[in-house]
């Protein structure tokens, strides 16, 4: 088995935890936006029949789900149709598109689901993904007709940092309704039992987001608000300005995609969490904590 991607730290740590050898990629960009993913092989059959692992992840901040989607894609078929690679897996930490898991209006596409058509058209047998955002399909593995899903939580790799952080009788607040059993996960793997969700609702058409907290008795200790993607922050931010005008001693936020369009993580910040707590789904310096371990496992699980 061999590993192919960016030979950044991400991909030489899952590489150098599985033992096996990595090819790096290069992630060519032309002026007007096509990309062209190269793989650094030195013989055009170098990686005949070989059984290889695809690993890409997202840029962070100037993110672009398409050029992303497109990169991948390109990236399979040529392993499959031209260097002919086996068994082609792929690991996409931040599965993008995910969120369209539903025809919300008339004429809309059921974007998760093509996009892991297109994946399985390009040639993946297996698609490693780290929470995928899903409350309205029923499973990631269900989005697939003949390849394989498999989805790992991000969410222990996030209470693993924050069991470091002596948090004073911490209190894990959802953001929205669909977070709750996120909260709920890292409430155990704190050891509290003490999780609770707001509610969330997203006008369709503006986007405007309108939170409905409740009131929690938070006064004197730390609040961890934990959600699985942050991408403008406007989520994020009202929970984090709620419990801090609870009273709140200090807020954590803490989410596994830090996807942080424009300005989310100032409005964050601005809002008044004392720290931030992410996940290396996507390519962002800031991360402070890293699902690769969960990965091997899983990959060598099998
Ligand atoms: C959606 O329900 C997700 O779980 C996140 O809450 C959402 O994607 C965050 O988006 P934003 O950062 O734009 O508020």
């Amino acid at each position: 088995m061999i590993l192919v991607g960016p030979a950044d730290e991400f991909n030489r740590n899952l590489a150098s935890k599985m033992s096996i050898p990595i090819i790096d990629l290069q992630r060519r960009v032309f002026p007007d936006g096509e990309v062209c993913p190269r793989i650094m092989i030195e013989r055009e059959d170098q990686l005949r029949g070989e059984e290889v692992i695809l690993s890409m992840r997202m840029p962070s901040k100037s993110c672009n789900p398409n050029s992303y989607l497109v990169e991948v894609l390109l990236a399979v078929r040529n392993l499959r149709e031209h260097i002919r690679a086996s068994n082609i897996q792929v690991i996409m930490p931040y599965f993008p598109y995910a969120r369209q898991d539903n025809i919300f209006r008339p004429g809309e596409p059921l974007s998760a689901k093509y996009v892991a058509n297109l994946l399985e058209e390009a040639g993946v047998e297996t698609v490693y993904a780290v929470t995928v955002h899903l409350h309205r399909v029923g499973s990631f593995p269900g989005l697939f007709q003949r390849a394989r899903g498999v989805n790992i939580s991000g969410f222990p790799s996030l209470a693993e940092v924050l069991k470091r952080m002596d948090l004073v009788n911490p209190y894990i607040i959802a953001p929205d309704e669909e977070a709750l059993v996120w909260a709920k996960e890292v409430a155990e793997c704190l050891g509290t039992e003490d999780y609770v969700a707001f509610i969330k609702e997203r006008d369709v058409e503006t986007g405007e987001i309108r939170t409905t907290i409740k009131e929690i008795d938070v006064r004197g200790r730390d609040a961890v608000v934990v959600d699985d993607i942050v991408s403008t922050g406007g989520t994020m931010a009202n929970a984090v300005r709620a419990v801090r005008e609870m009273g709140a001693r200090k807020v954590y936020s803490a989410f596994v995609h830090p996807v942080l369009v424009g300005n989310a993580l100032d409005r964050i910040i601005g809002a008044g969490a004392n720290e931030i707590i992410a996940s290396d789904t996507l390519i962002w310096e800031g991360s402070k904590a890293s699902v690769v371990d969960q990965l091997v496992e899983e990959i060598k699980g099998r």
